[in-house]
């Protein structure tokens, strides 16, 4: 059962100027409208046609099968809710479409023996239908497609039965029906790709024709169903000039633009029974960052293109409001998640509206640097000419391969003490950790590693887009897809929309702990490598039988995961779209920042026990979680899985991963630019803290540090036992036990009876062998109530 729509918290409705009143003295704007929009069922759909749009055609509802679907059978119940919206809001309403070859029923074309009719029968039933229909709307709808789609892609004649059967003058004869029925409507010829240079030569034929007979022709609609890269401006241009120069009115009458894989170019048929594979369609969940800005600059070079036209173009309407209505999540092939629309699948303004309503004004685009320009960027302002290269970790033979050598892996034995103060006096009391040196500590985190949040990140507003019953592992849940809208009124060219799935248990009699894991999302078609496959029983299903609840969120919803996207996300839209300074937020404290903020929505969520809520994350969101964990000091417990340099390992030790590695445009925008100093003219013993406090700001909240085994050198297990060890007299000051151990113990051994928990498993890099101890650990803090659970088995 699904029961969607529970709207916690009131979207944003960012403060920029409606589409009509922008344009109002270039052309009117409009949209198609559905179903559910005419009959303002879609209510988030409804206020946005008020709200932006002076025109509206219907998407399908006029057209003949839904309209005329029966010789003698006339269906205007949508048609005239159509109507009736239009003139409620003053709008320019158009009429589509009244002489199509598609969504034509067959009965038009043939007798009761399924013969085709002859040229006279046929004419009289295209008149009957365009006097009933325009005669019905007459004075009310303003505009008419009257005839649609009439021409092939090389420019000559498409051999529709109504060509066939008629003949060329079919066209004629329509526009002379419809004319006859309301000689007040505009009366349009509809197409699409007209800026293919052979279909539009025909189109120009065609029309210069039909005005030279006299056809009352108003307009010609440029359908303008656009791809990312076609028409190019200069196509579009050019088209728009074309049909001018014939004294014609230009509409863009079906905008929209596909960010999808096209197995075929425009001018090909497209086929719509291609199988759809992960790469055809590849944006499931989210359009990426990148892409969203891409689509904006389409957008607007579209609107400036159409802004100079502006004499001849009447009228720029929509194929469609959101994109969750667009007919291109199911064209050229069925059930894929397209994007081409200017407001999203949650109703709010998309970076593309903001690329049009500001086409003039002084909004900055956002910076576009790839990786390696804005490393070099903060190499200048660090005045660096360059960094020690990282090690190689594939290849043991390479001059630079990474050390797996004990001997040589400690050359900066002495770690930062994290109970000294900076004025060299001790800490021996907890009232001194907290009022003192912890943030002493954080404020070294900030600005030498992992970058400060600024004060002005925008709020969140958490959205429960499904609420579904469900069984998962024989339990009976319910599982919530939740957005976190990020207001970005003040830079709406960068849009943030965190993604957070929550699962409990649906007969839990009241709040319950949650485990709530930073999620990969793994590329289309994508297999793990034997040494990360997971194994044993899936975490949530582990989470599930201790009767709490799990949750994913996604990091890379927050903050894209690479130097590019740094002025873009969530850091990007604190910036204003510009590149970051020097003691910045990297990608970590980002990713630490989202989870927080979903924190911020359990303590709304009745079912979750938001004091018992517990992190887990792998490899670079292990790193992240021990991020938020040590930040937020909300969160109760945290699994920091093979977090590797960066996250629990010393960042003085020589083991597989370096500061050097981080340090490179790879791995740079994980951290603060300050960070690169250490790869340059420092070192890593000049680091003011180290991995051991990162624990230590965890305390005296639990955290266990986990890695793996074979395959999984690279993040130096005894690095992070080391660190994890050393955070010990932090714990202990404030009252809590330490790791109990300072060897390195053998594999498997498993020290969790502390509140610093360490286990190094014997698989590879992946936390899988480790959630059953990390569970048992939790366990400890999270006292197990079987009332709160039934189970069916
Ligand atoms: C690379 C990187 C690690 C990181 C890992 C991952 O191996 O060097 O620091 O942890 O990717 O996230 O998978």
């Amino acid at each position: 059962m699904l029961f969607c729509g529970l709207v916690l918290c009131f979207p944003i409705v960012a403060q920029q100027r409606a589409l009509k009143d922008v344009f109002k003295d270039d052309f009117m704007v409009g949209a198609a409208l559905n179903r559910r929009q005419i009959f303002e069922e879609d209510t988030r759909g409804a206020a946005i046609v008020s709200k932006q749009f002076n025109t509206i055609t219907p998407e399908n509802v006029l057209k003949w099968a839904l309209v005329h679907p029966k010789p003698d059978a006339y269906d205007f119940t949508a048609a005239d809710r159509f109507v009736k919206l239009g003139e409620k809001h003053g709008m320019f309403i158009v009429g589509h479409t009244l002489v199509w070859h598609n969504q034509t029923p067959r009965w038009v074309f043939q007798d009761e023996k399924g013969n085709a009719v002859d040229r006279e029968t046929l004419l009289q039933r295209l008149r009957e239908h365009i006097f009933t229909v325009v005669g019905r709307y007459k004075g009310r709808i303003k505009g008419w497609d009257v005839v649609n789609e009439a021409l092939n892609q090389d420019g000559t004649m498409r051999q529709s039965p109504w060509f066939k059967i008629i003949g060329e003058d079919y066209l004629e004869r329509a526009f002379a029906f419809a004319h006859e029925a309301d000689p007040s409507a505009e009366l349009y010829y509809n197409d699409y790709d007209l800026e293919l240079p052979a279909k539009r030569a025909g189109a120009v034929e065609l029309l210069k024709k039909l005005k030279a007979a006299g056809v009352p022709i108003k307009a010609v609609g440029l359908q303008n169903h656009n791809l990312m890269d076609w028409p190019s401006v200069a196509d579009e241009d050019a088209t728009i000039d074309a049909f001018a120069k014939l004294g014609l009115r230009v509409n863009i009458t079906e905008l929209d633009v596909d960010v999808l894989p096209r197995t075929t170019k425009p001018g090909a048929d497209y086929a719509v029974d291609v199988e759809v594979t992960p790469q055809l369609n590849p944006y499931t969940d989210r359009l990426p960052d990148a892409m969203q800005l891409q689509l904006a600059k389409r957008y607007a070079e579209l609107f400036r293109v159409y802004v100079k036209h502006r004499d001849a173009i009447d009228r720029v309407t929509f194929w469609g409001v959101a994109d969750g209505d667009s007919w291109l999540n199911n064209w050229p092939m069925k059930g894929r998640t397209n994007y081409p629309l200017l407001f999203d699948r949650y109703g709010l303004a998309k970076p593309a509206l903001a690329a049009i309503v500001n086409l003039d004004s002084a909004l900055k685009w956002p910076a576009e640097l790839n990786a390696e320009q804005d490393h070099q960027r903060l190499l200048d302002l660090l005045h660096i000419g360059s960094l020690r290269p990282g090690v190689n970790g594939n290849d043991p033979n390479a001059p630079n391969a990474a050390n797996y050598d004990e001997a040589k892996a400690n050359p900066y034995p002495a770690l930062p003490d994290p109970l000294l103060l900076k004025n060299g006096k001790r800490v021996t009391d907890a009232k001194t950790w907290w009022n003192k040196r912890r943030a002493e500590i954080v404020e070294d985190f900030d600005r030498e590693i992992y970058g400060r949040v600024p004060a002005n990140v925008p709020k969140v507003d958490w959205e429960v887009v499904e609420t579904k019953r469900e069984v998962k592992y024989e339990i009976p849940v319910v599982t919530k897809r939740i957005v976190g809208h990020v207001d970005n009124s003040a830079y709406p060219l960068v849009n943030v929309d965190i993604q957070l799935s929550l699962t409990t248990p649906a007969n839990a009699v009241g709040p319950v702990p949650v485990i709530m894991e930073l999620s990969f999302v793994f590329p289309p078609g994508f297999r793990f490598p034997a040494s990360m496959a997971p194994t044993g029983p899936p975490w949530q299903q582990q989470v599930l039988s201790k009767g709490w609840g799990y949750a994913t969120v996604i990091p890379t919803s927050v903050q894209a995961d690479n130097g590019a996207g740094l002025t873009l996300g969530i850091i990007g839209l604190a910036n204003k779209g510009q590149p970051r300074g020097l003691d910045a937020w990297g990608a970590l404290r980002a990713w630490a920042w989202g989870a927080s903020r979903a924190l911020d929505y359990f303590e709304t969520d009745k079912s979750v026990d938001a004091r018992r809520v517990g992190l887990e994350g792998h490899s670079r969101y292990g790193k992240a979680v021990l991020v938020a964990m040590a930040y937020d000091q909300r969160f109760a417990i945290a699994f920091v899985s093979s977090s590797g340099a960066a996250g629990a390992k010393l960042h003085r030790r020589n083991w597989g991963e370096l500061v050097e590695n981080i340090a490179s445009s790879g791995e740079y925008h994980w951290m603060a630019g300050n960070y690169l100093k250490y790869a340059g003219a420092l070192t890593w013993k000049d680091l003011p803290v180290d991995a051991h406090e990162l624990i230590a700001l965890c305390a005296p909240r639990p955290v266990f540090i986990s890695a793996g085994d074979k395959g999984d050198y690279w993040v130096d297990a005894k690095g992070m036992f080391l660190a994890a060890a050393a955070a010990g007299p932090v714990y202990k000051l404030l009252g809590k036990r330490d790791l109990g151990a300072t060897e390195f113990p053998a594999i498997e051994t498993t020290l969790i009876d502390g509140d610093v928990a360490y286990r190094q498993h014997s698989g590879g890099h992946t936390p899988g062998p480790n959630w059953p101890t990390f569970l048992e650990f939790a366990s400890r803090y999270f006292t197990k109530s079987h009332s709160q659970l039934t189970q069916i088995h």
